[in-house]
């Protein structure tokens, strides 16, 4: 029986023009081209220019789903929700802001941290809003610039990470359409907060007298310990969210992991007993994006003519929080723009 759901309707990226490769970046780091693609998959990354920052990458991804919905009026969006961990600014919130320069008017425009599961936290909240009848369209960013945020002489984050934005259009329809969002597993384990971590931003270090160092507004990441309660996150997020939506993983037909590393990646695919084949990977091109990380796989396995209309989705992601989050949809033949 058919029941309301969010339906993706148009999906966006961006990414900022500039390529840094591992070659580039062993001038200044002691590093390699082989290290970084045996430990992570990654080639390369694209980092935004001085000046550039979380709401320009998400405007333009923004106006590409907007395109892609064909959403042409400003009153038809009734939401905007962007997933980011590197806000312009601590306050305002970022989405109000997209907002206005996406042309949408007053709409009601929030921000979701959830790390790099703030895509999939975000489609949720979404999802739930159009449910609930609080909006007919709403549109979600994933958009990070981490640029800024990584300490040049850190050779365990300054190769990972790299910027961008992805964005989906939704629209209140029904279960039984393509494109449905058919159920969400979300879940944080905060004893674990400081495995990924910006010591300097925020309340907590402003509440003491200790002055803050310019190196405490870097990301510092444990990711050696982190990498395995990712791996089993994921795994048992991925088993709840299937069984919520009544799915075999074998009816799954690819799996969309948050893209911080192959070596996770393939992991959870053996966890799980899924074929590799059926896993989409795109942080080769990237790097780890944070929250743009899964709409990016998304259009890119799209643009590559990668999913059917009608395949079985598993979203699943999982980061700093600790948090994680998976969603499962199926492909409406949506073109990406
Ligand atoms: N180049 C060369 N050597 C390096 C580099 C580098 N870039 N980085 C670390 N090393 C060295 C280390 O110093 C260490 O040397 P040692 O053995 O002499 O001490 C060795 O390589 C191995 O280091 P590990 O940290 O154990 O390497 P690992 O295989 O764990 O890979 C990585 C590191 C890629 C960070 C991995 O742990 C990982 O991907 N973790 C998960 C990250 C993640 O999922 N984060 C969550 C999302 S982030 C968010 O939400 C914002």
């Amino acid at each position: 029986m058919s029941a309301p759901a969010a339906v993706l309707a148009g999906l966006g990226t961006h990414v900022p023009r500039r390529v840094v490769t591992n070659d580039d970046l062993t001038r200044s780091l002691d590093t390699s081209d082989e290290w970084i693609v045996q430990r992570t998959g990654i080639r390369q990354r694209h980092w935004s220019d001085p000046g550039v920052a979380t709401s320009d990458l998400a405007v333009e991804a923004g106006h590409r789903a907007l395109k892609s919905a064909q959403v042409d009026a400003p009153g038809d969006i009734g939401l905007l929700v962007v997933a980011t961990s590197t806000p312009d600014r601590q306050v305002p919130a970022t989405a109000p802001e997209v907002a206005a320069r996406l042309g949408l008017g007053t709409v009601a425009a929030l921000d979701v941290g959830a790390g790099c599961s703030g895509f999939v936290y975000a489609l949720a909240t979404a999802s739930a809003a159009l449910v609930a009848g609080h909006a007919e369209r709403v549109l979600v960013i994933g958009a990070e610039t981490f640029r800024p945020y990584l300490d040049p002489a850190d050779r365990t984050t300054a190769v990972i990470f790299g910027d961008g934005a992805g964005a989906v259009v939704l629209r209140r329809g029904t279960t039984d359409e393509a494109g449905a969002l058919l159920g969400f597993d979300l879940g944080s384990d905060g004893t674990l907060h400081d495995l990924v971590v910006i010591p300097g931003n925020g309340s907590r270090p402003r509440s003491t007298d200790r002055a803050l160092a310019p190196e405490d507004q870097y990301l510092r990441m444990n990711g050696r310990e982190v990498f395995p309660h990712a791996v089993r996150r994921m795994a048992q997020s991925s088993s709840a969210v299937l069984a919520t939506a009544g799915w075999d993983l074998d009816q799954v037909d690819h799996v969309v992991g948050h893209q911080a590393n192959l070596r996770i990646l393939y992991a959870l695919a053996r966890q799980l007993g899924v074929d590799p084949e059926r896993v989409v990977t795109h942080l080769e091109q990237v790097g780890n994006t944070s929250a743009a990380s899964i709409p990016l796989a998304l259009a890119d396995a799209a643009a590559q003519d990668r999913f059917r209309l009608g395949d079985r989705l598993l979203l699943t992601s999982f980061g700093a929080g600790l948090t994680w989050g998976s969603a499962v949809l199926t492909w409406p033949g949506t073109t990406p723009a």
